[in-house]
């Protein structure tokens, strides 16, 4: 199954993509984490996009789709997968499409994951994040022990892109780039609308339901 995780940041595509790779036995590719993860080690491509998210931005299309096209050659999505945080703009949205059609693939669904803007600006600041993909919330969905991953023992780090101010200028991004995709996707047919607002479980639930899917163990 090809899926797309279509929201404004915070909404929980992160939370959801782990739960639903778990689920679904198919990877999660966050570009968001491809990027951090290439700031951490310093490497050149880190190097050329850590102004860019630590001011709320995005990433030149091109080179994110660059990278996506790497990651799809991976033996792991043979069988899918789970697009967290990408396409972001109506550029990208149209070169995937291409970019899938050269290997005879296709989008099955966009899962629009819809939360308000005054919630998301309360999540992002108890928000605690993992290098191997788990998201917490010192609240919400804490660790069981403080500061420390559950699923692989890491230390927990705060995201450097979560002040408040620089929320705000990642929710006008979206607003004003990312937000036009749900019209392209629904003019496709694939779009499925579901409620953010609620606890994590409910909401994975509400997924699993859309896809047609029972959700065992959770
Ligand atoms: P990216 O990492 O994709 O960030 P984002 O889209 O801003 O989304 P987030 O990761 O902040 O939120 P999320 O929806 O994953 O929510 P989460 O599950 O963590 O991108 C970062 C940057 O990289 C961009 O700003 C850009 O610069 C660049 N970039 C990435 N992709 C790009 C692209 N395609 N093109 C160009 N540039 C790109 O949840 C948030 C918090 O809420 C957590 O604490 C969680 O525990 C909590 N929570 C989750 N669900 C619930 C719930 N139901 N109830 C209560 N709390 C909840
Ligand atoms: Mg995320
Ligand atoms: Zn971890």
């Amino acid at each position: 199954m090809n899926l797309i995780l279509l929201g404004p940041p915070g909404a929980g595509k992160g939370t959801q993509a782990v739960l639903l790779s778990g689920a679904l036995k198919i990877p999660h590719i966050s570009t968001g984490d491809i990027f951090r993860s290439n700031i951490k080690q310093q490497t050149e491509l880190g190097k050329k996009v850590s102004d860019i998210l630590a001011s709320g931005g995005l990433v030149p299309d091109d080179l994110t789709c660059e990278i996506v096209k790497d990651r799809l050659q991976q033996d792991d999505c043979r069988n899918g997968f789970i697009m967290d945080g990408f396409p972001r703009t109506l550029p990208q949205a149209e070169m995937f499409e291409e970019m899938l059609k050269a290997r005879n693939q296709k989008i099955d669904t966009v899962i629009n994951i819809t939360v308000d803007d005054d919630v998301i600006v309360k999540r992002m600041s108890g928000r605690r994040m993992c290098s191997c993909g788990k998201v917490y919330h010192i609240t919400g969905n804490p660790p069981k022990q403080e500061g420390i991953c559950d699923a692989c023992g890491s230390a927990l780090y705060i995201r450097d892109d979560d002040r408040e101010e620089t929320v705000l200028r990642r929710l006008k991004t979206y607003h004003d780039q990312t937000s036009p995709l749900i019209d392209f996707y629904s003019k496709r047919g694939l779009i499925i609308e579901v409620d953010g607002d609620k606890d994590i479980e409910s909401t994975f639930r509400d997924i699993m339901a859309a896809l047609g899917r029972q959700p065992d163990g959770v």
